[in-house]
């Protein structure tokens, strides 16, 4: 994965967040992630409401059942609980995991704060094991960080 990939993905998200701020941003943001990162195989955007995630947004192959999740529940509700991000390398090897798709070999899940308060989450699973690294994780807060100004 090349620098530039991250660079234009982070340049074409916050030209979306300008021009339209609006349900349909978020749509547009999933889109632009899954279409710029192969290994991302499945991208969505869970909010909180009340004492569950709900699914918003995504892109991918297939839908998930997972449309809520409890708080406190799987990888994502824990991200949702901690507020912290969660990397996990081989999904088959983490007890928390709620599967989705039987291709998914690593997942990462990043916390969408406002004023330090978790209101939603960026959800990705990848075929691939293993496939999310540093640059993935930095970039990734950096949209959370940009989404969370359009909640
Ligand atoms: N795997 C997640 C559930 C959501 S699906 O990946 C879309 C989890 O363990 O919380």
């Amino acid at each position: 994965m090349v620098l530039l990939d991250y660079i234009n993905a982070e340049q074409t998200i916050k030209k979306i967040l300008l021009a339209q701020p609006a349900l349909t941003t978020f749509q547009k943001i999933v889109d632009v992630l899954y279409d710029s990162f192969e290994k991302y195989s499945w991208v969505g955007i869970y909010f909180v409401k009340g004492n569950e995630l709900v699914l918003g947004p995504w892109k991918g192959k297939q839908a998930t059942d997972h449309t809520t999740i409890l708080l406190g529940t799987g990888i994502c509700g824990a991200a949702a609980k901690t507020g912290k991000m969660e990397l996990v390398d081989d999904v088959s090897k983490d007890r928390r995991y709620l599967s989705c798709f039987l291709s998914t070999r690593s997942e990462i899940v990043v916390p969408i704060k406002k004023m330090k308060v978790v209101v939603g989450e960026i959800d990705i699973d990848s075929d691939r094991p293993a496939a999310f690294n540093k640059n993935d994780a930095m970039f990734l807060e950096k949209v959370a960080d940009m989404l969370s100004q359009h909640i």
